[in-house]
């Protein structure tokens, strides 16, 4: 198997959509990996595996747990791993840590940050010291206080501004890639069409270099009560598995399973 780098991803931008998803774990990261370019280990972890409200309480050490079983289980696929809340908003060197902690425990190839300008040092320490940084603007999650809640970003032209403003800094620090997540899908397709490196869109149009959605999302597996317009469900596992539960239990029950052919 020819295993994704961040050279071939960046050789790819032009000729063929990037694909990417999150995994938590080994068994999601096996049934992914031979379809993806790139797996995340996003801190969307606090929420759809934790069951918090955000992605801010994720700790170094869960991450690194999480991107090792994710890489345990990925042959070919790129793995980045999200640098959780509070671990590079104090500066590079805590960042560039962070980072480091992350590639020697969990063995990742690259990390991801959320920001623009107030990262920019962080992304070059960490780039610097060889280690690929994908960066994250729009909608950024770790951000869920200031922004209000999830939101839709960069609606004005001040905001759109910024933001093309931000994905230039980021470039020029030295991000390999950038995700843009729920921006109006005008603004995705000038910063991607300004930007060498590529774009990857969560809910930011079809312009980026390539999609990226939440696991759990795209199979239904958790029930969201206010899912962003974004989340296209393709399947709702979560009707199998509660199915599958409730007929076992009704078997049980009525002491029809395990039946002969299950016994010894
Ligand atoms: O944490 C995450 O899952 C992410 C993606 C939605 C881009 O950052
Ligand atoms: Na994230």
């Amino acid at each position: 198997i020819e295993k994704m780098t961040v050279p071939r991803l960046q050789a790819m931008k032009d000729s063929k959509k990037l694909v990417m998803l999150t995994a938590y774990d080994y068994t999601m990261a096996r049934l992914l990996d031979p379809h993806v370019d790139i797996l995340l280990v996003g801190d969307t972890l606090g929420c759809v595996v934790q069951g918090g409200e955000t992605t801010l309480g994720v700790t170094l050490e869960q991450m690194s747990y999480h991107a090792a079983m994710v890489k345990q289980g990925a042959q070919r696929a790129l793995v980045v791993a999200d640098l959780p809340f509070g671990t590079y908003q104090q500066g590079a060197s805590d960042a560039l840590e962070a980072a480091i902690t992350l590639v020697k425990d969990a063995k990742v190839s690259a990390v991801k940050l959320e920001g623009g300008e107030e990262v920019c040092a962080s992304i070059e320490k960490i780039s610097q010291a060889g280690i690929p940084v994908m960066a994250h603007l729009g909608l950024t999650p770790q951000s869920y206080h200031a922004m209000g809640g999830n939101k839709v970003q960069g609606k004005s032209s001040a905001a759109a501004k910024k933001l093309l403003e931000d994905a230039r800094a980021v470039e020029a620090a030295g991000a390999f890639a950038l995700v843009l997540e729920a921006i109006p899908a005008e603004l995705a397709a000038e910063i991607t069409e300004a930007l060498s490196i590529p774009t990857i869109g969560i809910g930011a149009g079809t312009d980026c270099s390539g999609q990226v959605l939440v696991i759990n999302d795209l199979i239904g597996l958790n029930q969201s009560e206010a899912p962003m317009r974004f989340n296209k469900e393709y399947c709702a596992v979560r009707n199998l598995i509660e199915d599958a539960a409730k007929t076992f239990a009704n078997e049980v029950r009525a002491e029809t399973f395990p039946d002969a052919s299950y016994s010894y």
